[in-house]
């Protein structure tokens, strides 16, 4: 009983920030709805996936978990534990596994590692265990490891419902990759691990005054911007993903304790885009809980666009990615 799987990162258009008080926080269920694209890089080296392979078997007596070489205990491998732990009761099997991960891209840098991670990890076991599950519903299994990964099941462009149960809080295909075709230049300016990881920014979400206007404007811009994909509308796309950037990090900077994810060069850049744009490039910025920012354009401006970051001091290193395929099972085993 051994599957593997690759799944890929994304990057939230609208974010999610804070989960519903109504439901206990290990289901992460959000308070508002999200929209993002599932991407792929075309680094060579880099292809923002995450690559998993689990074994269920008797021959092992205990669970055993292993992310870039090294032994996961404590928390992270608990984590695992609340994706696999559901799956395997539904499949009524008692059988201990043996987990081995890898992300080709640096861990917890708020390029969303976690997403593509406990989307493979979702996927994999699901396989493993025969179970013959929608994308939809495998997509509620991700979310227990990590609230983005419910996205990353699937690929292009993606909605998640915040729902108002487990079942009910799913992620649905907006769009496949080619139908709404957009680039996003991820600009890396500090490749070290974020400050403060996520999970305890979606405690204290609740804690900023702007939070409530957050929420609310969010499931207008989900809606918004899902029609303006579907309507293949760039600008509208891009404006929505940049304003409710804004709200995001108005409300971690005005939380207690407050989050300041953003380094000084992330704003140098910031408005180095608007100075782009001005220019006649069409462009936007998003910037998830890190320092580094994603570059939004349309694909024919893009190596433009690349240069003119590349001339950039601050910018170590620049990802081009652009939309991604579903995640998948792989005959590729990690052992
Ligand atoms: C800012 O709880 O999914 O990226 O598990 O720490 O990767 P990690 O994050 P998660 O929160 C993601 C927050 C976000 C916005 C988003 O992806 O919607």
């Amino acid at each position: 009983m051994k599957s593997s799987a690759i799944a890929h990162s994304n990057i939230a258009l609208v974010k999610y920030w804070g989960r519903s008080p109504d439901h206990s926080p290990d289901l992460n269920i959000p308070s508002n709805d999200s929209v993002s694209m599932t991407k792929i890089g075309l680094a060579r080296d880099m292809h923002l996936q995450s690559h998993t392979t689990i074994e269920f078997s008797d021959a092992y007596e205990e669970d055993h978990a292993v992310l870039q070489g090294e032994n996961l205990t404590g928390r992270n491998l608990e984590r695992i534990l609340s994706v696999v732990d559901p799956l395997r009761k539904s499949a009524d099997i008692d059988l201990r596994f043996k987990l081995a991960s890898k992300n080709d891209f640096p861990t917890q840098a708020g390029l969303a590692s976690s997403a593509s991670g406990f989307a493979a990890l979702a996927i994999a076991t699901a396989a493993a265990l025969r179970i013959d599950v929608s994308k939809e519903r495998l997509s509620t299994f991700a979310r227990l490891g990590s609230g983005s990964a419910t996205r990353s099941i699937h690929g292009g462009c993606v909605y998640w419902n915040k729902g108002y149960s487990h079942e009910t809080s799913f992620a649905e295909k907006i769009c496949g990759r080619d139908r709404f075709d957009m680039n996003a230049l991820i600009s890396i300016i500090h490749g070290g691990k974020k400050e403060v990881a996520s999970d305890i920014g979606h405690e204290s979400a609740s804690t900023s005054p702007f939070n409530e206007v957050r929420i609310e404007k969010s499931q207008e811009q989900a809606k918004g911007i899902k029609k303006a994909i579907l309507d293949d509308d760039f600008s509208t796309v891009g404006r929505i993903a940049e304003e409710n950037c804004k709200y995001m990090h108005a409300v971690m900077m005005t939380s207690s304790p407050p989050l300041f994810y953003w380094h000084p060069d992330t704003l140098g850049l910031i408005k180095a885009i608007q100075r782009f744009r001005k220019q006649g490039l069409e462009c936007y910025f998003t910037i998830d809980a890190g320092p580094n920012v994603h570059l939004l354009c349309r694909p024919e401006n893009s190596d433009e666009l690349q240069k003119k970051l590349e001339e950039m001091k601050c910018v170590s290193r620049i990802i081009l990615a652009r939309p991604a395929d579903d995640s998948h099972v792989t005959e590729e085993h990690l052992f």
